[in-house]
């Protein structure tokens, strides 16, 4: 962060949130009255599997992560109504924002919010036993409601993986920018692409604003050299809400 007085957050609002008509509740809690935090930045994201694996890479290889892929990408609670599959991505600013939004949003198991920190935001969650094919108990799925960034940095990571630049006032982008003068990046099947080939996404074009993080991303896999983030990292923000497919 560049700005130091402006410390920022992401919060998700989960889809169990969505389904239960927790939204406003939620909202309530989070605003300026309780918190002191500004909003930054706010979208309703209908979660790719990209951008999933990407925000929650953490877990990979957990028992819980294939199940906490599908929860987060709406498909455990929504698994017939692809149109009602979606997050409400939102990043606050202020003094301690991290701090304050974890404060509020409380332990990550909801038994254990409930009991240890009553009247917070996960306290109203749920835990949810998982099988496996055979119908052996193979451990718990903690539908938590809302998901706040753990620390600065990965606050940071996690901001420059669900928003652009564009998506903030430019009053309010708390991370170092630049405007690409160089090529066309393009995108299909986990590859990069210089030049327009068929069924590929313009991920940054010359004049666009990017995370100058990004940018420096992309050079350097263009160069096959390499990179401080994956591909992967970079293009799914790219791709939000651009197809149901994606
Ligand atoms: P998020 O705000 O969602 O990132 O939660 P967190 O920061 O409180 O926890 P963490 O990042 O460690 O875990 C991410 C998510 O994985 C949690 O919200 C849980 O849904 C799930 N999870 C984490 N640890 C466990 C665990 O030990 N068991 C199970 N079943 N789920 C877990
Ligand atoms: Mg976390």
């Amino acid at each position: 962060m560049h700005k130091k007085e402006i410390e920022q957050t992401l919060v998700l609002i989960k889809p169990d949130a969505l389904k239960n008509s927790l939204t406003g509740y939620v909202l309530s809690q989070l605003s300026e009255f309780h918190t002191g935090l500004r909003f930054a930045g706010a979208k309703i994201v209908h979660v790719s599997r990209m951008l999933a694996e990407e925000h929650y890479a953490e877990h990979r290889g957990k028992v819980f992560y294939p199940s906490l892929i599908e929860y987060i990408m709406g498909l455990l609670h929504y698994p017939d109504a692809p149109e009602r599959r979606r997050v409400i991505a939102l990043v606050y600013q202020g003094q301690d924002a991290v701090k304050k939004m974890r404060d509020i949003c409380g332990p990550t198991n909801p038994h254990v919010a409930r009991e240890k920190k009553p009247g917070c935001i996960r306290a109203l969650g749920t835990v949810v036993p998982l099988k496996d094919a055979e119908g052996n108990d193979i451990g718990e799925r903690m539908d938590n409601l809302i998901h706040a960034s753990a620390a600065n940095d990965e606050a940071e990571r996690e901001i420059k993986l669900w928003f652009r630049p564009g998506d903030f006032s430019p009053f309010m982008r708390s991370y170092i920018t630049e405007v690409n003068k160089e090529d066309h990046y393009y995108f299909r099947e986990g590859r990069l692409y210089i030049k327009h080939e068929p069924g590929s996404v313009c991920l940054i074009a010359p004049g666009d604003v990017v995370w100058k993080s990004d940018f420096d991303t992309l050079r350097s896999l263009k160069q096959g050299l390499p990179a401080a983030s994956s591909l992967a990292a970079v293009a799914a923000k790219y791709l939000i809400n651009y197809t149901a497919e994606n």
